[in-house]
């Protein structure tokens, strides 16, 4: 894909560093996120990328470094220096957080169009009709039929909570999406279809994503930059069709070797 990117950055993270205990998490990561880009961060188990993504959403504090984010008023706001009640309505307004399994991202015992229909009213919506109207414009957008409107997600397949729980985070229209394997633990056939399905929402949103994932034919299909981890650092960075294409690392052939043999 090519890059869609203005000129001033969404995120700014610097020098993030996190360990847990003797394990190291993340060890002095830096990167930027612009408005509209995808960005995947690839690499094996316990290479840090979900420690990444935590820190840069800040739901885990880092030992070291810092993370800035652009507020609607143009501000480069330090992220450890907001209120909660500011961090709250960050979370509500601007950002979106797509988890791999789809019962941590949902609220299981709230119909699909109520797990849908709460984020908007977050937001200030107050009329009931209206909210319906946009929750089932939603399912439908994420392909769910309308008659399941009122079923819990208990009742959904896999697939579908996850289609679900991308409608509830996209139905907001956030400016930056954090997703951790988005499509992991999904069939093929299924994950190739909400693969498309991101991949349209997303450019039609024009959303900033930072896409967590260890297979490199998504970050292919997805993002427009990447990020490879090993033993919590970055240790290569670029546009995603060159680093594929021509890794200039070991450890980054030898990935996209190992998935070019299987
Ligand atoms: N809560 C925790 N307590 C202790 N160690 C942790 C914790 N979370 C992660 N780790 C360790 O930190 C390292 C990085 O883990 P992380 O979950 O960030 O990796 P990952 O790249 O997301 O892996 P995966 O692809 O398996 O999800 C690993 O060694 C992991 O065991
Ligand atoms: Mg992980």
């Amino acid at each position: 894909m090519s890059a869609r990117v203005a000129d001033l950055p969404l995120l700014v993270a610097e020098g993030l560093s996190k360990d847990y205990g003797a394990r190291i998490g993340c060890r002095d990561v830096s990167l930027k996120i612009f408005p509209g880009e995808v960005l995947a961060v690839v690499g094996e188990s316990g290479s840090g990328k979900s420690t990444l993504l935590g820190l840069l959403s800040t739901e885990l504090a880092p030992d070291a470094g810092r993370v800035r984010y652009r507020l609607r008023d143009g501000r480069l706001a330090d992220l450890a220096g907001l209120g909660a009640a500011e961090k709250r309505l960050l979370m509500r307004t601007d950002w979106g957080f797509v988890r791999q399994n789809a019962a941590d991202g949902l609220r299981m015992t709230v119909s699909a169009g109520g797990n849908v229909g709460e984020r908007l009213m977050a937001v200030g919506w107050r009329n009931y009709a209206r909210i319906r109207a946009e929750a089932t414009d939603w399912l439908g957008r994420v392909e769910i039929a309308a008659d399941r409107i009122d079923d819990d997600p208990r009742a959904f397949s896999g697939g579908m909570r996850q289609r679900l729980q991308i409608a509830r985070n996209l139905v907001t229209r956030p400016r930056l999406v954090f997703m951790d394997e988005p499509t992991g633990g999904l069939d093929v056939s299924v994950q190739a279809r909400l693969l498309d399905l991101i991949r349209s929402l997303v450019a039609e949103l024009g959303l900033a994503v930072v896409i967590v994932t260890h297979d490199l034919a998504v970050a292919r299909l997805l993002s427009h930059r990447m990020v490879v981890m090993r033993h919590g650092r970055v240790i290569e960075t670029g546009l995603t069709d060159q680093v594929l294409d021509d890794p200039r690392e070991p450890y980054t052939q030898l990935l996209v070797s190992s998935v070019l043999a299987a």
